[in-house]
C-alpha cells in the first residue's frame, strides 16, 4: 500500500508525552517530518532527543510554544517552516483540563482551558491554513474529545471548550474544503495518559473516572494509528 504520508511534514502540538507524543511517533514511522511543541523548553528537547535516538534517520524537530499566546504560535509556525519548508499537517492535540463545579473553578483555571483547547487550536489553525493553501492543500485533525458531545458534572470549561473546538472544526472544514484542507476533529474517550494529573480531578471522564478499571481506557497508541490514518486519506 503507497504511503502518501512520506516526504510530508507535520506539527504536532503537545507532542511531548500522551496522546500527542504517540501521534507524533506514528507519524514519523509514516517519514514524516515532524514538528512538536509543549510549553516547557527542557521538556521539548528531551522528547525530541528521545524520539530521534528511537526513529533513527527521521526528521524531528521541537520548539517551546504556549498555544494559547499567538506570538508563541507565529513562531512556533515559523520555526517549522525554517525547519522543514513545508506544512501538509497539523494536529491540534495540546490540551488542559480542569475539573470543578461551574461555581467553583476559578477564572485562570477557565482561561488556562478555553486559551489552550479552544483558543490555541484557532490561532494554529490560523497559522497553518495560509501555508498549506500556498502548497494547495492540506489536513487539520484537531483532537476533541467526548467531553465536546456529552457534558458532565464538573466539566463546565472543559466541555465548554471542546464542545467549541467542535463549532471551530465543522466551520473551518466549511471554510477551507474548497481549498483542499480537510479539517477533522477526533473525539476520543478516556484514553490511558498523565492527563488532568495535578488538577482538582484526573483525566478526560469527569467525576468517578479514577475508579474505572485501568483496561476501561484507550491506548493512546491506536488512538495515534487513527489519527495518522486520518491524516493521510486523500483531499
Ligand atoms: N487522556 C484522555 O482521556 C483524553 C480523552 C479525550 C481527549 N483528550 C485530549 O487529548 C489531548 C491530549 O491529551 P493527553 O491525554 O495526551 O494529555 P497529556 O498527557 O497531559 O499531554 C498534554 C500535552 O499538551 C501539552 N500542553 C498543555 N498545555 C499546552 C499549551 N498551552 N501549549 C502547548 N502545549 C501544551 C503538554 O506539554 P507541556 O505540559 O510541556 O506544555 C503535553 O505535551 C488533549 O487535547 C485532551 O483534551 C484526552
Amino acid at each position: 500500500m503507497s504511503n502518501r504520508l512520506a516526504g510530508q511534514v507535520a506539527v504536532v502540538t503537545g507532542g511531548t508525552r500522551g496522546i500527542g507524543r504517540s501521534i507524533a511517533e506514528a507519524l514519523l514511522d509514516a517519514d514524516m517530518g515532524v514538528v512538536i511543541c509543549g510549553r516547557e523548553e527542557a521538556g521539548v528537547a528531551r522528547s525530541v532527543k528521545e524520539m530521534t535516538e528511537t526513529n533513527a534517520g527521521r526528521r524531528m524537530a521541537g520548539r517551546a510554544c504556549n498555544v494559547g499566546r499567538y506570538e508563541d504560535v507565529a513562531a512556533f509556525f515559523r520555526f517549522a517552516i525554517q525547519s522543514f519548508g513545508r506544512l501538509d499537517v497539523l494536529v491540534n492535540n495540546a490540551g488542559v483540563g480542569w475539573f470543578d463545579p461551574v461555581d467553583r473553578i476559578t477564572p485562570e483555571q477557565w482561561r488556562q482551558v478555553i486559551d489552550t483547547n479552544l483558543t490555541g487550536a484557532f490561532y494554529c489553525i490560523r497559522e497553518a491554513a495560509p501555508l498549506m493553501r500556498r502548497q494547495g492543500g492540506g489536513s487539520i485533525i484537531n483532537i476533541g474529545s467526548l467531553a465536546g458531545k456529552n457534558p458532565m458534572a464538573g466539566g463546565a470549561a472543559y466541555n465548554a471548550s471542546k464542545f467549541g473546538l467542535l463549532g471551530l472544526s465543522e466551520a473551518a472544514m466549511l471554510d477551507l474544503r474548497y481549498e483542499n484542507i480537510r479539517v477533522s476533529c477526533i473525539m476520543p474517550g478516556s484514553v490511558a495518559t498523565e492527563f488532568g494529573s495535578g488538577t482538582s480531578r484526573e483525566a478526560d471522564g469527569a467525576p468517578g473516572v479514577e475508579n474505572r478499571p485501568r483496561a476501561y481506557r484507550a491506548d493512546r497508541r491506536s488512538l495515534a494509528g487513527a489519527a495518522a490514518a486520518n491524516a493521510g486519506q486523500p483531499g
